[in-house]
């Protein structure tokens, strides 16, 4: 086995190889003047199980594609099989057709990676109409959970914990890690207005008294999710926030945003950011030494 770190894993992929003791390579990926890429392996790869670690974040498209060209180097070079592990994996909020005439990305993305790769890796992808990766891929697919990476941070770092989910779709992370922790938890309902604009209404009453509020979700992108629950629950005299995400994607100054409304922010590291603290390496680092056995 030899772990390729592409230009958007490779913060993450260094330390799967090392926590793995097999050997490391970084994809070498170069822009032309025109937008092109230009990719190469700069290790032999024939024969070899190849893992490709990349991350869907920042110029997504561009990620997409050289996934893509390195999957089909790989064989192209010989390699046994081609995995990717995509520690955080886009497309996939678009999963059904809200409006006339919309692709339904998350149906695309699926067949277009099942063409190149031999089997996905995902840390927690963002499913919910689709149910489970196998209904959007024909390869072989595990998904993996920073959970308990999650609650082990919450147990040893924050005291009176009430660990809220900001809409229904967080339950997976948020009642999950309160149930796995025995901890309280409230889950707020979140009406999606736009890209940019979200309504929380909370429609049961909430002891707040001592506690600090952690939300825990899935992706922090705009960070308008965060900020709308914390203003409704300012209103039952919630004073400190503590945000935990797994994916912090923070586009348009979210994370300045968030601090600037006293809410402190933290993820894990399928996404680098100054504010990945969680390192998820040995989920992905399990599931690749089970394989092996
Ligand atoms: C949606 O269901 C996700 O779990 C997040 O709540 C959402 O993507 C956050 O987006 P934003 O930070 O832009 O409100």
């Amino acid at each position: 086995m030899i772990i390729i770190g592409c230009s958007r894993g490779k913060h993450i992929a260094g330390r799967i190889a090392k926590k793995l003791k097999k050997p490391y390579s970084e994809f070498k990926v170069k822009r032309f003047p025109d937008g092109e890429i230009y990719v190469r392996f700069m290790k032999n790869v024939k024969g070899k199980d190849v893992v490709l670690v990349q991350s869907f974040y920042g110029y997504v498209n561009d990620c997409v594609m050289e996934a893509i060209f390195a999957a089909e180097t790989a064989k192209d070079l010989g390699a046994k099989s081609v995995t990717l592990v995509a520690p955080y994996f886009a497309y996939l909020r678009q999963d059904s057709r809200f409006n006339a005439g919309e692709c339904i990305s998350i149906k695309v993305v699926g067949n277009l990676f099942s063409k190149y790769f031999n089997k996905i890796i995902i840390i927690d992808p963002h499913l919910h109409r689709q149910g489970d990766l196998s209904n959007l891929f024909s390869i072989k697919t595990e998904k993996l959970t920073s959970n308990p990476h999650i609650a082990a941070y919450i147990k040893k770092n924050i005291k009176n914990p009430l660990i809220v989910g900001p809409d229904w779709e967080s339950y997976k992370w948020a009642q999950r890690v309160a149930e796995k922790l025995n901890y309280p938890f409230v889950i707020l309902n979140k009406k999606r207005l736009s890209g940019r604009r979200v309504k929380i209404t909370i429609n049961k009453k909430i002891n707040i008294k001592n506690k600090n509020i952690v939300f825990v979700d899935d992706i922090v992108s705009t960070g308008h999710t965060i900020l709308e629950a914390a203003k409704k629950l300012r209103k039952f005299g919630a004073k400190k926030f503590i945000c935990i995400a797994v994916h912090g994607i923070f586009v348009e100054n979210a994370l300045e945003k968030l601090r600037k409304a006293n809410i402190k922010v933290l993820t894990t590291n399928t996404i680098p950011t100054k504010v990945s603290k969680i390192d998820v390496s040995a989920l992905v680092a399990e599931s690749l030494k089970n394989r092996n056995q």
